[in-house]
């Protein structure tokens, strides 16, 4: 489903003009589609129907209460990967029998935390990490469920930030180790072995790499579950990548799923799944307004009122983001996107061609609903953008435009600064 589409030369946001809610909060302005999402998850589960996976929305992706509470809706789970999205996952009524906690750095506060709400595994990166559950575990008196990870280095061909499952990578432990680290990790008290756990990174547009790396996961199930009577999870992570370019060739939940159900169901485990930018990435544009059109003798530059601070995709991966005018016209300008922020690095595109605008017109950088807030920050000191949700013709606020009292308000100003006469209050 595209969500985002011209009625009368007008972008349109499912039912609702996109120019209507830049005028109503403003920009830079995260917008969201809720039935591309609930589409996105709906054609993933019935493509992986065979395997009958728990589908856990990898809410790294994007955290806005309002998107986890979209796809807790439709029964799904969730992956997380700290202290803080556990919290916002039960913040929105998630089920902890249906959360798994991933990441190399879990910190003993962390664990504590997951094993008192008593989620479903943690995704393990590490022996030591292993020996530090078992500790967090017995101290509470209770027994920690987890899955290693295993890096079965393969290449994702993906953007090298995001790919995870190459023996350079920090993540997981190598496949030839893997029953060794589980009977050791079996041994120690309150740890009970549930699963194996793979994730090879993101943005993966072909099927092979998924492939390869389970045929190398399924041999060790197979030796593991004769071995631990608990052992009953295989994760197969996320990673699906979405299309950011018209042309660009898709993997197709269909294709995903009819290469690998039937590897999966051989090895007769229950089936989980992170996917997270697949379900988020083509459901939420970023608007911004253009402040000045300028030039030098090489190049030509629309700068808008968003910046590496708000969407750090192109800047960080050098992410290519199709942008449109929201009111449509048929010219096109060759130059670059950029923000306000004091970086070269802060462009949205470069060297594109860009629909032809003027001061104060707004244009929708598209693809932005994963990993597009959830990145931003307030460099330069620009408060974060606010976020809408979109449902048919209604739209509400899921997240306030910060203020620049919100940006400063950890910040403490000690007795001895207390010199310092405030002006805020003046204003
Ligand atoms: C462990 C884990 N699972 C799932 C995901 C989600 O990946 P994607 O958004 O590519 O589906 C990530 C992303 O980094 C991850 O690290």
């Amino acid at each position: 489903m595209n969500a985002f589409t011209y009625r009368k030369n007008n972008l349109y946001a499912e039912g609702v003009a996109v120019s209507r809610l830049a005028e109503t909060y403003g920009t830079p302005l995260y917008i969201y589609s809720r039935n591309h999402f609930r589409e996105q998850y709906r054609v993933l589960s019935k493509a992986m129907a065979g395997a009958r996976p728990l589908i856990c929305y990898s809410v790294k992706a994007n955290s806005n209460a309002a998107v986890v509470k979209t796809f807790l809706d439709e029964n799904a789970g969730l992956d997380i990967v700290s202290g803080g999205e556990l919290f916002r996952a039960l913040r929105v009524g998630a089920d902890p029998s249906k959360i798994v906690f991933a990441g190399v750095g879990k910190t003993r506060d962390e664990i504590e935390y997951a094993i008192r709400e008593n989620i479903l595994f943690f995704t393990v990166e590490s022996e030591p990490e292993a020996a530090r559950i078992s500790e967090c575990a017995k101290k509470l008196r209770r027994k920690a469920r987890i899955a290693f990870r295993v890096n079965p280095d393969v290449d994702p061909r993906t953007h090298k930030y995001i790919s995870t499952g190459k023996k350079e990578n920090k993540f997981g432990l190598d496949a030839e180790r893997m029953v060794k680290a589980c009977e050791w990790a079996g041994s120690l008290p309150n740890i009970e072995i549930a699963g194996l756990h793979m994730h090879i990174g993101s943005q993966i547009l072909s099927v092979q790499p998924f492939c390869h790396a389970l045929e190398k996961l399924t041999n060790i199930c197979t030796s593991l579950k004769k071995r631990f009577p608990a052992f009953r999870y295989l994760d197969i992570g996320g990673g699906i990548g979405i299309r950011y370019r018209p042309d660009q060739p898709e993997l197709t939940p269909e294709l995903y799923a009819k290469t690998l159900v039937p590897l999966i169901k051989k090895t007769g485990l229950s089936i989980v799944m992170e996917p997270g930018r697949f379900l988020v990435g083509n459901g939420g544009i970023l608007v911004c307004r253009v402040q000045y059109i300028k030039d030098n003798p090489f190049k030509k530059f629309v700068v808008v009122d968003a910046g590496m601070n708000d969407l750090i995709r192109p800047s960080l991966y050098d992410a290519h983001h199709e942008v449109l005018a929201v009111t449509r016209n048929s010219g096109t300008i060759r130059g670059d996107l950029v923000g306000p922020i004091c970086e070269s690095g802060d462009f949205i595109a470069k060297d594109r061609n860009l629909p032809v605008v003027k001061e104060n017109d707004l244009l929708a950088v598209q693809s932005a609903g994963a990993y597009g807030f959830v990145m931003s920050s307030n460099y330069n000191s620009r408060p974060r953008a606010a976020e809408v949700m979109v449902d048919g013709t209604r739209s509400t606020l899921v997240r306030k435009r910060e203020t620049m009292k919100d940006i400063v308000s950890g910040e403490i100003i000690t007795a001895k600064q207390t010199g310092i006469r405030s002006r805020i209050g003046r204003k």
